[in-house]
């Protein structure tokens, strides 16, 4: 079989941090070329990685043959991005979110569907063993019908000249479009199941960037579960839980330190169905909570992994993808409330 040869636009940043490593990881792939708007960025990291380095996305296409490209530029720039791409027949792995907004979500996904084409965005956390884990418990029924669920990401991110994250044109929003995104699409991925409606607010309180620093969600999904999602640019890092927690009649999950860029972190599951009503309440201490370790891969080695199967298939599959449209209708509403 050949290789898969790959592109990229927007070279710095995640792309040289996590994903072009992990193409080069990938046996089924090869790095053919890199492009980034800031040409010392393009020629440190096309030297780096011993591959051409351009500037324009156009001069990139027309001097290097590549399958696939991946895009891990500003949100701002995804959209038009990837129709170029298509433009020019490649598959496209796109950073996360989508889009500035679900319509051109959509948009671009019926244009790859309509060409047949590949497209597959980079939430990368459903690849987590422990998020695996939980996302079988619930399947099984190991926490009974789930009833409550909560998650809750932070970072500390400042105030920061020029940063386009700050941007509300530039990144789409703030602490939700950055970080509230990832516990949209992982709580769908675990409870197998979309989140029909929301109530949310937000806030800028720390910072002084036009795009909010505090963000909460609530919502309901199609079978009626109850959640929320917590999300904060104004955390410290030290003080940051990253977790995700389901209730259920017979139990719960919680996962500490899991939503995050690395394979870390625990998972405790507690089954106690209940047996009698016990007006006491004090049968609480006999169960048994058993604890599952992270086994510490890389998420960003297994995200390119499960495209580069799907482009071998010949099949393309946008289950994932419509997923990603549909975190970014839920963000357009929380954004359509504040
Ligand atoms: N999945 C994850 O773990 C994860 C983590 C971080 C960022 N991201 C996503 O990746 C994307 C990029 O974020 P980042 O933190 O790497 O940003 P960044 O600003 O650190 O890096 C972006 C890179 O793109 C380049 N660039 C900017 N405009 C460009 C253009 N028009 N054409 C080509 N190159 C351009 C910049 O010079 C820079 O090298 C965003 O969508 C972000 O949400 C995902």
């Amino acid at each position: 079989m050949s290789k898969i040869k790959w592109s990229v636009i927007g070279a710095g940043g995640i792309a040289d941090r996590r994903t072009i490593p992990a193409i080069l990881a990938n046996a089924q792939s090869e790095l053919c070329a890199v492009m980034d708007r800031v040409p010392e960025v393009a020629k440190t990291v096309g030297e780096k990685y011993g591959v051409p380095f351009f500037t324009t996305e156009e001069e990139m296409f027309k001097n290097t043959d590549c399958d696939a490209v991946y895009i891990g530029t500003p949100v701002m720039c995804h959209y038009e991005q990837a129709m170029l791409a298509l433009k020019y027949g490649k598959h496209v792995f796109l950073e996360k979110p989508i889009t500035l907004t679900s319509a051109q979500g959509k948009e671009l996904v019926d244009a790859f569907k309509a060409a047949g084409k590949q497209i597959t965005i980079g939430y990368m956390m459903k690849h987590h063993n422990l998020h695996e884990k939980a996302q079988a418990l619930v399947a099984d029924g190991q926490i009974g019908q789930v009833v409550d669920v909560r998650a809750q990401f932070s970072c500390w991110y400042p105030d920061i000249e020029g940063a386009w994250r700050q941007k509300k044109a530039l990144g789409g929003g703030g602490a939700f479009m950055d970080l509230g995104v990832h516990c949209i699409e992982l709580i769908e991925f675990v409870l197998g199941e979309e989140i029909t409606e929301v109530k949310a607010l937000c806030s800028t309180l720390t910072f002084s960037y036009e795009v909010e620093d505090s963000a909460v969600m609530i919502f309901r999904t199609k079978s009626g579960t109850l959640g929320h999602i917590d999300v904060n640019f104004n955390v410290p890092d030290k003080a940051a839980q990253s977790k995700l927690e389901l209730y259920g009649t017979k139990g719960y999950i919680q996962t500490v330190g899991t939503l995050s860029q690395t394979e870390t972190g625990t998972l405790t599951h507690l089954y106690a169905p209940q047996g009698d009503y016990v007006a006491q309440q004090n049968n609480r201490d006999a169960a048994e909570p058993v604890i599952y370790e992270a086994e510490g891969a890389n998420l960003y080695e297994k995200q390119i992994n499960h495209f580069c199967d799907i482009l071998n298939s010949g099949k393309p599959n946008y289950f994932y993808t419509d997923r990603a449209v549909h975190v970014q209708v839920l963000v357009d509403e929380l954004y359509a409330q504040n």
